[in-house]
Formats: structure tokens, C-alpha cells, sequence
């Protein structure tokens, strides 16, 4: 999504400008072109040569430049997105004030590309009530804010002011520019693996780490859905996501089943157990006691129920983890569950599946439409997931009755 796009970075004097840095790396890692742009006060915390770097172009600080008379213009007219982080109190009151006294002012006025703030301060200043006025002007024009985190501050105090994390902010930034393509639909994303209690402290689990469905989740909240994760990883939850902690199978199907009628896409990305203790004992088992017997029993089948009790316009994905025939194997679970669509990774194949941040998969379609994924970041594989299932919608409506639609 970021890939190519031209990023004007603007960086405005405070002292979380250090953690500019970082997000200048992560844009330009996700493909992005970015421009650092400092204002004077920057210049007071981080060095130029830095961003210089890092980024995709030489940072770029004054107005008055001989080769360039009018880097403002060509720097706001070419931008795909404007980015100010952190950006001060000053910063936002000259953004609200149409005040263009210095580069990044000058260039924030001259584009017409989005534009995200990112505002760091102390807290007496973020709550002050001319911040705040300038800050509801700025959202009421269409500036998107990512607003600041309560946390330890420079002077070692602690509230609210402190620059979003930098995942955060480049979250922010894939929304402002993500084609809301999904707005309109609910979905709900499951993540992680279940644990299966054996006594109060002992469980059965698998090696799913959880950022598949993750990354799955914050895919459809950037393009506009409204989306619930149930997970039982204790992973960062997406911006704009509303999450359901679990543990076990039982938990995981009745938190899904309860949300299930009220959505338009399922993707059951979780690794759900699917043999569990039958008897899990209610006090810690003793080793004195001798080695344990366990006897287990089924878990209930999550994405099959829900392939049984499936609208025909909802979209039902399933995840397969599979170590050889991947494809047929995918084709036979999706047809056995009643799924619209299953992603299935080859878990054997290197840099993919459990624990990885990248992923290489096949997705197969009850239309047949099936497509290879290849290996990519998570996020990548996130975004294959939620293209095939809009062109599998658009197919399967096609296909329906006039009146079931
Ligand atoms: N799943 C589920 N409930 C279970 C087990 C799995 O909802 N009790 C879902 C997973 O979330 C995933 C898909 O089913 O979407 C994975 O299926 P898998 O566990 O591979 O299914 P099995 O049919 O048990 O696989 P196999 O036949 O390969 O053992």
C-alpha cells in the first residue's frame, strides 16, 4: 500500500523528533519515497544527516533555496501524503491559522494531498483548550489526527502527550491513504492459538504466534470495516479494533458464535485446538502422584458450525495449516466446512507459517478463482486475503438469485 507512494515527512520541534527516525525507516522499508522536511526548532533535537540517510531524499529545512525557488509548491503539489511528527503546539496553531512562515507551513498549505499529525507535548499543553480548538478546526478540514499516548514525558513526568508509537503512526498513515474499500462491512477476525487447560497451570497449545490474525485484523479496520478480533495472543491490538480475549476452544466458539449473525466476512485465522483434556483436573497435579494419563476429547469444529449456519451473502474464510498437498488439502477442507474461501500455507516451506513475520499461501475458492500468495509480509498476505474475498463476493453475488441478494 505504501509502496511508491511520496511521503513528505515533516518533523516540528520537540523532543520526541528522535522518534521520527524510526518512522522514516518503517516508511521507507514498506516501499514508501519519503522527503524529510525539518523545521528550524527539529534542526534543535535531531541532526539532518540522519534523516539524510534514511530517507529517500536529502532532508530539505528552508524556503530560501537557490536551485529550487519554490521547493513548497513542488514539494505539496507532489506529495501523496503529508506526515507531521511530532507536531507542536506551534506547529498545529499555524496549520489552523494558514500561517506559512517556513518550509514545512509553507508546504502543508500548497497540497492537497491527506495530511496526519501526529502531536506531542506536555500534557498541560495538549489539554490546553486553544490546542484543542485549533486540533477539532484541523479534524473538522479533513486533517487526520493520531493522537498522543499517556506515558512518561521528557521532563520524567507522566500523562498524556507522549508521541504515538511509531507502528501507530505508519498505521495511520496506510489508512489515510487505503481506498476504504471494505467501509460498509462487518468482520470478524479470530487469532492465536487456544490453550486447553490440563490442570490450573498446564495446558495444551500449538506454536501459532497470533500475527497472521493480527495483521489480518488491522488490514480490513484500515480499508474501513468495522472489525472485532477474538484472539488469545497478547499482541498490540490493531487502531480502530475492538478485541475479545480468549483462551480456549469453548471461549473462542462462543465469542465467535455470538457475533457470528451480525457479520459479513468470518475469517477463522486462529489454530483452535481440536483435541482438549476431558477432565481437566481442578488442582495443580503433583508429580509425586506419578506420570498423568490424559484423556482428551474433540473440541467443537468452529468454522464448520459456522459453514453450517452460513448466510449465502456472508463470506466464510478458514485458514489451513498443511504439510503436503496443500492445495488439495485446502480444496477438501473448504468443501468439508462449508468455507467460501481457505488460506492454506505449506508450514513446512521456509519463511512461512507459525512464528514467521512472513508468509507464503495459496488461497483456494468455492468459484475455483484459486491464486498463490507469494512469500510476503503478513500484512501483504493480509491484504491478498481481503482482495480475494471482495472479488469472491462480487462473483458469488453475481451467481445468486436476484431475490437473495
Ligand atoms: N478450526 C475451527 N475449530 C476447530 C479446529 C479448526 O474452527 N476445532 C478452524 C481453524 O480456525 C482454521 C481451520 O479450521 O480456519 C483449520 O482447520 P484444521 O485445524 O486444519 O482442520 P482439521 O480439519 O482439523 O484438519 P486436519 O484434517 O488436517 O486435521
Amino acid at each position: 500500500m505504501l509502496a511508491g507512494k511520496r511521503i513528505v515527512l515533516g518533523v516540528s520541534g520537540g523532543i520526541a523528533a528522535y522518534k521520527a527516525i524510526e518512522v522514516c525507516r518503517r516508511l521507507v522499508d514498506a516501499g514508501a519515497h519519503v522527503i524529510p522536511v525539518l523545521t528550524e526548532g527539529a534542526r534543535h533535537f535531531v541532526g539532518a544527516t540522519t534523516f539524510s540517510a534514511l530517507a529517500s531524499e536529502p532532508v530539505q529545512t528552508s524556503l530560501w533555496n537557490e536551485v529550487d525557488p519554490i521547493p513548497h509548491t513542488r514539494l505539496g503539489q507532489g506529495a501523496d501524503l503529508v506526515l507531521v511528527c511530532p507536531a507542536t503546539a506551534r506547529l498545529l496553531a499555524d496549520l489552523a491559522g494558514g500561517r506559512s512562515h517556513d518550509l514545512l507551513t509553507a508546504t502543508l498549505l500548497a497540497t492537497r494531498a491527506p495530511v496526519v499529525v501526529c502531536p506531542a507535548m506536555h500534557t498541560e499543553m495538549w489539554e490546553h483548550p486553544a490546542v484543542q480548538d485549533n486540533l477539532a478546526l484541523l479534524v473538522r478540514r479533513g486533517v487526520h489526527v493520531v493522537p498522543p499516548e499517556e506515558g512518561r514525558l521528557a521532563g520524567g513526568d507522566v500523562g498524556a502527550g507522549r508521541l504515538a508509537a511509531p507502528e501507530t503512526v505508519v498505521a495511520a498513515v496506510e489508512a489515510a491513504l487505503a481506498e476504504p474499500d471494505l467501509s460498509g462491512l462487518t468482520v470478524l477476525v479470530t487469532a492465536g492459538g487456544t490453550r486447553e487447560p490440563i490442570d490450573p497451570v498446564r495446558f495444551l497449545g500449538n506454536r501459532s504466534s497470533g500475527k497472521q490474525g493480527h495483521a489480518l485484523a488491522a488490514e480490513a479496520a484500515t480499508r474501513g470495516a468495522k472489525v472485532t478480533l477474538v484472539t488469545t495472543a497478547g499482541l498490540p491490538v490493531p487502531a480502530g479494533v475492538e478485541v475479545v480475549r480468549v483462551d480456549t476452544a469453548a471461549q473462542m466458539e462462543a465469542a465467535v458464535t455470538e457475533r457470528a449473525a451480525a457479520a459479513d466476512v468470518i475469517v477463522m485465522a486462529a489454530a483452535v485446538a481440536d483435541f482438549r483434556p476431558a477432565a481437566p483436573a481442578v488442582e495443580k497435579i503433583k508429580k509425586h502422584h506419578g506420570v498423568p494419563e490424559l484423556r482428551l476429547e474433540p473440541t467443537p469444529d468452529i468454522l464448520a458450525g459456522l459453514g453450517a449456519a452460513k448466510r449465502p451473502d456472508q463470506t466464510l474464510v478458514g485458514f489451513a495449516a498443511e504439510t503436503s498437498d496443500v492445495r488439495a488439502s485446502a480444496h477438501e477442507k473448504l468443501a468439508r466446512k462449508g468455507a467460501d474461501l481457505v488460506v492454506a500455507n505449506d508450514v513446512g516451506a521456509p519463511g512461512a507459517g507459525f512464528e514467521h513475520d512472513t508468509n507464503q499461501v495459496v488461497i483456494v475458492r468455492s468459484d475455483g478463482l484459486d491464486e498463490d500468495v507469494p512469500l510476503g509480509g503478513k500484512r501483504a498476505v493480509a491484504r491478498a486475503v481481503f482482495d480475494a474475498v471482495l472479488d469472491h463476493r462480487v462473483t458469488s453475488a453475481d451467481r445468486r438469485p436476484r431475490d437473495s441478494i
